[in-house]
C-alpha cells in the first residue's frame, strides 16, 4: 500500500480531484495547509509597506491506495496541478502498512475498492 500526499495551489484543487476521480481514486482527504518552498514565500506590498509572507496557503490531498496505483495518481496530480509557475507544489509517496475500512474490517486493496 502507498500513501500519495500532494501539496499544491488551492486554485488547482477542483482539477486535481477530478483527475484523481478519473484515475480511479475511491476516496481522498483534503486539508488546508501553509508552507514554503525554495523561494521562502513571496514579498507582498500592503499600504505602501513591504511584508514578507513566509508561509503561503496551499492545499494537501492524501490518497491511500494499492502500490500499483500510486504512480498513476502521482501522474494525474502532476498534470492537473501544474501551472508552470513557482510554488506549484510537491508530491510525496510513502509506504503504508495497512488500510482498514472501519465499517467492515476489510483491509488493504479491499478497503479501497469501489
Ligand atoms: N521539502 C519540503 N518538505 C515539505 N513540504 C514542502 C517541501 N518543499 C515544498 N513543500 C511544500 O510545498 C509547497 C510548494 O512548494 P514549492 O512548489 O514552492 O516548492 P519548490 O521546491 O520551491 O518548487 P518551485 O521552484 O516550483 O516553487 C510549499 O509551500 C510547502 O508547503
Ligand atoms: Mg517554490
Amino acid at each position: 500500500m502507498k500513501l500519495v500526499t500532494a501539496i499544491f495551489k488551492p486554485s488547482r484543487l477542483d482539477a486535481v480531484i477530478d483527475a484523481l476521480s478519473e484515475a480511479g481514486a475511491t476516496g481522498l482527504t483534503v486539508s488546508e495547509v501553509r508552507g514554503y518552498g525554495r523561494q521562502l514565500g513571496k514579498t507582498e506590498v500592503y499600504r505602501g509597506a513591504e511584508y514578507e509572507v513566509r508561509l503561503l496557503p496551499k492545499v494537501k490531498v492524501e490518497v491511500a491506495c494499492p502500490a500499483a496505483s500510486a504512480e498513476r495518481y502521482a501522474e494525474a496530480i502532476t498534470q492537473a496541478a501544474n501551472t508552470g509557475t513557482i510554488g506549484d507544489g510537491k508530491i510525496f509517496i510513502y509506504d503504508l502498512d495497512s488500510i482498514i475500512r472501519i465499517r467492515t474490517g476489510e483491509r488493504d486493496e479491499q478497503a479501497v475498492s469501489g
